[in-house]
């Protein structure tokens, strides 16, 4: 469970949001048929230190069983398939396993499905090397197609056509991921430390691709291209993090930017993250390896029911 200190900043629990959501707004996304999950999608666990896009540690492994679902949902039969696509190592895999009979994990790297193997002890958790666009199930058979931060890589009008082969009539689609833009906030130098990261962020955003616009534009293409009727997007969701500045130089070097920054240039890249680190260490003084900084995001997500 939770150490104290650190709280899981999901979404909207029985229409309340934790209080790690900074402004009141409940925005439960419900889909039409009742009989479905409601796909509360932003439960923000980041728990690995790989170079999984966004992987904030902060030592809240435990944390990740978290409900996903209001109460309510969770007494009934558990839902039959969920598949998170492009699950990485399973960090948002192995949470849905409560509340469906089988959860399938698909992700094109096969070291990162080794990797999910390795940390899964769920029996009813699988996964498979395959691809968002092709995958190895059958027509009408999901009740959940899920990803977290991982739709704004796929093919996107190959994975919209395959989601929608694959759900079920009235069958859920949740995406989420986070805006890239961030705040820092620390007693009375959250100026200085927002100023060192938008700038460390602009740098490493000339090592970007195409997946940096569709995540900066909070997935209004993906929202667009959802085959769905029923279907909205939610935008400009607060979540805040309590990180040490060791969590925070972990999230820079895992986002993929600074992997491709790092493979073009190693040494380059070294520096550029120590000269970071000494900028935030000159602003936070002697305490720098004690203090919980609030790390301050907004995440979007994009919610969908099949009819
Ligand atoms: C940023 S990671 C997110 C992993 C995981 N969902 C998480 O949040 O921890 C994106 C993942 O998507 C996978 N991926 C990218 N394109 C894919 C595709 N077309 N099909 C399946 N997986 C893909 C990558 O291999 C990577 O593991």
């Amino acid at each position: 469970m939770l150490r104290s200190g650190h709280h899981t900043p999901h979404m909207c629990k029985r229409g309340r949001l934790t209080p790690r959501i900074r402004r009141s707004r409940c925005r439960t996304p419900c889909m039409r048929r009742r009989d479905h999950p409601t796909p509360h999608v932003l439960k923000g666990k980041h728990t690995h230190r790989r170079h999984t896009e966004g992987a904030i540690h902060t030592h809240t492994e435990g944390a990740i069983h978290t409900p996903l679902l209001p109460e309510e949902l969770q007494k009934g039969k558990p839902f039959e398939l969920a598949v998170d696509v492009g699950c990485g190592t399973g960090r948002y895999t192995r949470p849905l396993a409560v509340h469906f009979e089988k959860v399938i994990g698909i992700d094109l790297s096969e070291s990162q499905i080794n990797e999910a193997r390795r940390s899964t002890s769920e029996e009813n958790v699988l996964y498979h090397t395959s691809s968002a666009e092709e995958m190895p199930l059958k027509d009408a058979s999901v009740d959940l197609v899920f990803a977290g931060l991982a739709a704004h890589w796929f093919i996107l009008d190959k994975f919209m056509q395959e989601a929608a082969r694959v759900l079920k009539p009235g069958g859920c689609l949740a995406l989420h991921a986070f805006h890239l833009k961030f705040e820092i906030q620390y007693q009375d130098v959250s100026e200085t430390l927002t100023a060192i990261i938008t700038e460390t962020m602009n740098v490493l955003f000339k090592y970007g691709d195409k997946s940096n616009d569709v995540m900066m534009n909070q997935y209004r293409e993906l929202f667009e291209a959802v085959p769905f009727a029923d279907k909205q997007r939610t935008t400009d969701i607060p979540v805040m993090y309590p990180l040490s500045l060791a969590d925070l130089l972990g999230f820079i070097q895992s986002l993929y930017m600074y992997q491709v920054f790092l493979k073009q240039d190693r040494d380059g890249a070294t520096e550029f993250l120590q000269r970071v680190e000494k900028r935030f260490r000159d602003t936070l003084g002697e305490s720098s390896n004690q203090v919980t900084l609030e790390f301050h995001m907004t995440c979007f997500c994009v919610l969908a029911c099949k009819s």
